[in-house]
């Protein structure tokens, strides 16, 4: 704990010497989301994190999340210096879509709008109309559907069936899928809700349909963490990664949170209830960004100009 003080002291005082600012996703470390807040920055889920990057007047953002979360900070805003603690934090949902898959998938159905989750590389988004997060997937599918536009979407199957059966739109999906929220059971959670019958299930849509079912909340992290700051429950089932209950228990104190099972042992849970990625960030890395310029993200140019547009386009809908 001294050394942790100590590297949490270390980081804050580079983040003021340098001006930058500490964008942190609610799956990371809870010492860099506390630092994050002791600091100006924010915790926050994907499209608040977007949001706040573009809207803050620090020349230098240090994002502590996943690739996608930095390369959408640096296409929003190409003249900041963008650094991430872990480069190599990507996610399996980025993986599964490789842009030149995706293109060919684009060029056989051209008579689809285009949307792509934020958990994609910058080339994919350089191919898509609109850009969504799970906070407001729902709405601008709603809308295009109102439309009268038919959908291609890409890459979360899960996410993506969900929404076509809320809204009726006429979907295409691509075969994706988290390897953190894939692993959460129905059967299990139906078990473990008999063992609590007043809690109340929030569901991150990226889980499997038999979950989703059972939810009495489905929505992205920030949704899911309003769900138990403004819950009448007292107890909460949560199935997305756990760190998010480290934001939940400083804003809900009272609460009770019950994490939500998955396969259940090591040997074939791939990523028990917390994604290996978002785990790569640490203080120590935002120390080493800060003092060394390691950690840095480029997007092409070109890229970035062409992907910037899926994602305004996302911000002014929602704005
Ligand atoms: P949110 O947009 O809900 O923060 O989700 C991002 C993510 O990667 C979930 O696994
Ligand atoms: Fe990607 Fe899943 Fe990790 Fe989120 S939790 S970053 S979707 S692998």
């Amino acid at each position: 704990p001294a050394q942790r003080d100590d590297l949490k002291q270390r980081a804050a005082a580079l983040l003021k010497a340098r001006n930058a600012v500490l964008v942190a996703h609610y799956y990371v470390d809870g010492d860099l989301q506390d630092l994050a807040l002791e600091t100006g920055g924010c915790v926050a889920d994907s499209l608040e994190m977007a949001r706040f990057g573009r809207d803050h007047a620090a020349q230098t953002l240090v994002v502590a999340g996943v690739r996608f979360m930095g390369e959408s900070a640096k296409i929003l805003s190409p003249g900041k210096t963008v650094l991430m603690p872990d480069l190599d934090a990507t996610c399996s949902l980025d993986l599964g879509c490789p842009p030149e898959d995706f293109a060919a998938f684009c060029d056989a159905h051209p008579d689809r709008q285009v949307v792509v989750y934020a958990n994609t590389s910058a080339a994919v988004k350089a191919r898509a109309d609109w850009m969504v997060t799970s906070s407001c997937a729902l709405a601008i599918v709603r809308h295009l559907k109102e439309q009268g536009q038919k959908i291609l979407w890409a890459p979360d199957r899960h996410l993506g069936r969900y929404i076509q059966e809320e809204t009726g739109a006429d979907m295409l999906l691509w075969n994706g899928a988290c390897i953190v929220h894939d692993e959460f059971k129905g059967v299990e959670l139906e078990l473990l809700k008999a063992q609590h019958p007043e809690a109340m299930v929030l569901v991150h849509p990226e889980s499997p349909r038999s979950v989703v079912q059972l939810a009495d909340v489905v929505g992205s992290t920030s949704q899911m963490l309003n769900a138990v700051i403004h819950g009448s429950a007292k107890e909460y089932i949560v199935a997305t990664d756990n760190l998010i209950m480290h934001r939940m228990r400083q804003l809900a104190p009272g609460k009770v949170l019950i994490e939500a099972p998955t396969a259940g042992n090591s040997a074939t849970c791939k990523s028990c209830a917390h994604c290996p990625w978002m785990a790569m960030n640490g203080l120590q890395g935002v120390v080493d960004c800060l003092e060394r310029g390691v950690g840095e993200i480029h997007v092409d140019a070109a890229t970035g100009e062409q992907a910037v547009h899926c994602i305004t386009r996302m911000l002014d809908f929602v704005a």
